[in-house]
């Protein structure tokens, strides 16, 4: 390399590694590199060498202009990194701390277990249907077998919606039932979770909005061993474990045989407050479908049989997470949401 263009290699990459700040770079690339900069200098003097001489220096000529470029360029990265740095630090900035956790939402107890049972009953074969919240006299009561006059609606305390439209908030989720019949044709198996409604004095135990899960099962010679059957696949499967159950005679116009189907007490072996010390409780009131409810779906009832249950959704989310007032499930206070 030659002397001059040593020296001066060695003059511009001290410069610009002391460089403060991008003025004094600009100033320095206009030193070196610009047009009447040392480098183009070096560059002009090439014309006057001897031919043999030109090459090597010319050579070399580009070489330091290649490397006070990469320095200037180094040493603005610097620049620009220190600069972020100070900003920074100046606010507190840490880019090494974790970042702060994102708030999550969670699940309303009611999905957790409703989106179990519908995994449970989906891989046994059932539809899961939806129907109306305000629903028909028709269909709430009257194709249920429970015609205008019958004591059965004095337990359905009914928010109606228009007395003369015939229009109420459904008392509970087997109006569902009618429509499916109506619909489906048989065979089939379907569930319906959903909101109900009752015009009642709430307590720890009542609510006016409260959930329950419909289940509808129609084919040629279902009995009660498939209607028991069952209950004992779901609650095993809901509860993750074997369950106990009992059936006792149940009254509802839209079932005959009706029953109470009841669990042991998850809670004790010997009576608690939750099963009022008799160690059962009342789960899912079921039975074989009403001949005649079926006739107002449209079923032949000479044909087809059924079995259909009630669960009480809310009354199992309370069971399953140990929650002592139904009231909480309404509430909406993220103080009890958020711990599911
Ligand atoms: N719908 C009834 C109620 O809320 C519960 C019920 C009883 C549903 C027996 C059923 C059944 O499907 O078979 O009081």
């Amino acid at each position: 390399m030659g002397a001059d263009s040593a020296a001066l290699r060695g003059e511009a990459l001290a410069a610009v590694a002391g460089a403060k700040d991008g003025e004094q770079l600009a100033a320095l690339e206009r030193q070196y590199l610009g047009k009447e900069g040392a480098v183009g200098q070096l560059m002009g003097a090439l014309r006057a060498l001897p031919p043999a001489e030109r090459a090597r220096a010319g050579q070399e000529a580009n070489e330091l202009k290649r490397a006070v470029e990469g320095a200037l360029a180094e040493r603005r990265a610097e620049l620009a990194r220190a600069r972020l740095d100070a900003e920074r630090s100046a606010v507190g900035f840490d880019p090494t701390l974790p970042p702060a956790p994102a708030p999550r939402g969670s699940l309303h107890p009611l999905t957790h277990v409703v989106r179990r049972l519908e995994e449970v009953f989906s891989a046994m074969g059932y539809a899961i249907l939806d129907g109306p919240e305000v629903e028909l006299d028709y269909y709430n009561f009257e194709a249920l077998n429970i015609p205008a006059d019958h004591p059965a609606r004095e337990m359905h305390d009914t928010f109606w919606c228009d007395r003369e439209q015939k229009l109420l908030m459904r008392t509970h989720t087997s109006p569902v039932q009618i429509r499916a019949l109506e619909r489906l044709k048989p065979p089939f198996r379907a569930i319906v979770p959903g909101r109900c409604f009752r015009n009642e004095t709430t307590d720890a135990s009542h609510e006016h909005t409260f959930h329950q899960m419909e289940g509808l099962v129609v084919g040629e010679g279902l009995t009660v061993g498939h209607l028991i059957g069952t209950m004992k696949t779901f609650l095993r499967e809901a509860f993750r474990r074997e369950v106990e159950v009992r059936l006792r005679p149940g009254y509802f116009p839209f079932v005959e045989p009706g029953f109470e189907l009841d669990v042991r007490c998850p809670f004790c072996t010997d009576g608690c407050s939750v099963c009022k010390r008799s160690t059962w409780i009342e789960l899912c009131p079921c039975g074989m479908v009403h001949p005649r409810v079926l006739k107002y779906g449209g079923v032949d009832s000479e044909r087809y049989t059924g079995f259909a249950f009630g669960l009480g959704l809310s009354r199992l989310v309370m069971l399953r997470y140990g929650i002592d007032d139904i009231r909480h499930l309404m509430a909406a206070d993220l103080r009890f949401l958020g711990q599911f």
